[in-house]
């Protein structure tokens, strides 16, 4: 039996539907978790995968609000692409040049992006103040746009991007600067970044690395000190080497899969203004991982 296929499941003449735009999409969690949350509030709605094409998105998103489809999400290889399609984006999506949760409303789409807010979300439940707390970023791609802004948002006062191509950590400070013009934005080369580690207590990596089994060692465990923060927005495992290295040394580790469940979160809330079950989500989603 599928994990949470023993969720009720009633559908009647006034049910809203949601969904996920997506290819592949079978991997998502987002059809279980809004699902979990939809019938904890007994909402009457209901979510579904779409496996939508990499060139079918124009018609699926027409197909969408013709057939009254009140909100959507968008992951890989759409969320790019889902932008000039749409009727508005938030300042945030805009940025980020990217999408993941659409709102549709008579008809209009509106597109937002919830991974900078689903990211804070963990870091909220911490004795931590945003304000006087440098943070160095590991990474500088599409996730990493979204975390620095969303740190920047939160008050933020020092970041440090540090990336394997540093033109791309260039562009985005540029980017960042532009928009907070106050914020002091530095950039470091890579292999510095265990030197930068001393300086900084919340730490994040937003690259790729993590992910497979054999892939370099971002920062050695030496340069990991009790009083540090350490973020992986990796979910996949869910505790990383560098999660582990940081554990082992007695930092605070902040899992990815916990920004997962915050974006979520966030669409949730735009959809309905109610907010997420977050504990009982965690507790169906953590054995997935
Ligand atoms: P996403 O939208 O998930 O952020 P992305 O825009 O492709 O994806 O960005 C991937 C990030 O992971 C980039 O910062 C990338 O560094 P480069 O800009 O140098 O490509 C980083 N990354 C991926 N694999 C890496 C590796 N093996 N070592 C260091 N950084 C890596």
């Amino acid at each position: 039996m599928a994990p949470g296929s023993e969720l009720a499941c009633a559908i009647s003449g006034s049910t809203r539907l949601y969904g996920i735009f997506g290819h592949p999409i079978t991997h998502s969690l987002s059809p279980l978790m809004q699902t979990f949350a939809f019938q904890h509030h007994h909402l009457d709605c209901l979510y579904v995968p779409f496996p939508v094409q990499p060139g079918h998105l124009p018609q699926a998103l027409t197909g969408a609000i013709a057939l009254g489809i009140c909100g959507l999400n968008v992951t890989i290889p759409h969320k790019e692409a889902i932008l000039p399609l749409l009727d508005d984006v938030s300042p945030e999506a805009e940025f980020i040049g990217a999408v993941n949760t659409v709102d549709i409303r008579d008809g209009r789409t509106i597109g937002y992006n919830t991974d900078g807010t689903g990211f804070l979300m963990p870091l909220q439940e911490l004795p931590l103040s945003f304000a006087g707390t440098p943070a160095l970023v590991l990474g500088a791609g599409g996730a990493s746009r979204a975390v620095t802004m969303a740190l920047l948002q939160a008050g933020c006062p020092e970041l440090t991007l540090c990336n394997r191509t540093p033109e791309r950590a260039h562009r985005l400070s540029g980017d960042l600067r532009e928009r907070f013009p106050q914020a002091r934005i530095n950039c470091v080369p890579f292999e510095h970044a265990a030197a930068a580690a001393r300086s900084h207590i919340l730490m994040v990596n937003t690259t790729a690395v993590g992910l497979h089994p054999g892939d370099p060692q971002l920062l050695p465990e030496t340069a990991l000190r009790p009083e540090h923060v350490v973020y992986d927005i990796v979910y996949r495992p869910m505790h990383t080497e560098l999660l582990q290295a940081a554990k082992q040394r007695g930092a605070t580790i902040v899992l990815g899969i916990e920004m997962l469940i915050g974006q979520g979160a966030e669409a949730f809330r735009i959809w309905t203004d109610h907010t997420f079950p977050t504990a009982a989500i965690r507790n169906l989603v953590y054995p997935l991982i």
